[in-house]
């Protein structure tokens, strides 16, 4: 396998996610195995960016997200739907940026080093929603909009 896992933080986070995404798509080139494109989406974000915490929850139930794959400390097994902020994305269907965990109420603490935090849905080809992806950073402000174009994109293969 020629490709190997990037560190793009030396690049504008435009172009970051540009590269990473075509990363994704070469690395997962006829790969349609859920299990197996989450566990790779979540080590080369993971990795690009140098995170805290990049994983999924998939639905499992009605109402209910279970761990997926993910790169980081331990995740919570479960969270509801409209719990924290992976439960607040789910019961919405929206990505939901967190400048600050502390101002975010009943935001789960898995690993208390985290500051701010992505949340992005993920779709599958019905349209339903399979999955949410959750990226935690140590550090208030990390996400914005650009982290949201960049993450939806990346997660849009699951649609196909
Ligand atoms: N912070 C998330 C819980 C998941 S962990 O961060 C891995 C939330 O509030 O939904």
């Amino acid at each position: 396998m020629a490709e190997t896992t990037l560190d793009l933080r030396h690049l504008p986070k435009a172009q970051a996610y540009a590269e990473l995404a075509g990363q994704i798509e070469a690395v997962l080139v006829g790969v349609h195995d859920e299990i197996a494109e989450m566990a790779t989406v979540s080590t080369l974000v993971h990795h690009a960016f140098g995170f805290l915490w990049t994983g999924f929850y998939r639905v499992v139930g009605p109402g209910l997200l279970r761990i997926g794959p993910y790169q980081g400390t331990l995740g919570c097994l479960e969270i509801a739907f409209g719990r924290g902020v992976c439960g607040t994305a789910a019961a919405e269907r929206r990505t939901v940026i967190v400048v600050d965990v502390e101002q975010f109420p009943g935001h789960i603490a898995c690993d208390a080093r985290s500051r701010s935090e992505i949340v992005v849905p993920v779709f599958g080809p019905d349209g339903a929603l399979i999955a949410v992806l959750d990226v935690d950073a140590d550090r208030v402000g990390v996400f914005d909009d650009e982290d949201r174009v960049g993450l939806e994109r990346i997660v849009a293969r699951f649609r196909a």
